[in-house]
């Protein structure tokens, strides 16, 4: 499945796309990079809850995630990351979108992601979509600097839902 808003085009990833989303999270600066091997997996088998933006014909953007196995109502985004000269202009909002609409015939009604404290372009996506939503946004705590082996920020869950289908969203 894909979308088309304005010059964006946004589709599910194929292995061929693997390679640009590590590019894409490697240039980002921000988030931590997966191995490449790791991101051509998630094309092969997690293309269903992922999606890669283009405009003009050149990759811009990402979403990676997956369907909690103990919770099929919820999914999880790992990774989004947008292109630097990209930024502000709806992208990952339209990616978030696109995600949700394409997963909501299964059921998905809550969406899951973890966020450090000073990430606020990160912050702001994830408030914005719950708004755009109607939903609840919920924080809380879920890995501490301690938990990891590396020196990593914290990380918060934020829980957004219950998310309402498109159809029965009232316009803005
Ligand atoms: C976070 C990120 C994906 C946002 O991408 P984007 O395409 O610029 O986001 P959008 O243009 O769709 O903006 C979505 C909302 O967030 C807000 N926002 C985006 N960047 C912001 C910033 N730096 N400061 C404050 N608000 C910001 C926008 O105003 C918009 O809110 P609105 O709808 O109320 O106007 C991008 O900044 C990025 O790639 N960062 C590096 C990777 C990263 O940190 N990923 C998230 C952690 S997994």
């Amino acid at each position: 499945m894909s979308g088309e808003t304005h010059d964006i085009h946004i589709a599910e990833p194929s292995t061929s796309d693997g390679s640009e989303l590590w590019r894409i999270a490697r240039d980002s600066r921000t988030l931590d990079l997966n191995s490449s091997y790791a991101y051509l997996l998630w094309c092969r088998d997690f293309a269903d809850t992922s999606a890669i933006a283009w405009r003009a014909g050149r990759p811009v953007g990402f979403v990676i995630g997956f369907v909690r196995p103990t919770e099929p109502e919820t999914v999880v985004v790992w990774q989004i990351a947008v292109d630097g000269d990209q930024r502000g202009l709806g992208v990952a909002g339209r990616l978030l979108d696109h995600l949700l609409d394409r997963l909501a015939p299964r059921g998905v009604r809550h969406l899951e992601t973890t966020i450090s404290p000073g990430n606020d372009a990160s912050i702001a996506l994830f408030q914005a979509l719950a708004r755009r939503r109607g939903a609840d946004l919920r924080r809380a705590g879920l890995f501490a600097p301690a938990h990891f082996p590396d020196d990593h920020e914290a990380e918060d869950l934020y829980r957004i839902g219950p998310l309402v289908p498109a159809r029965e969203r009232v316009p803005a």
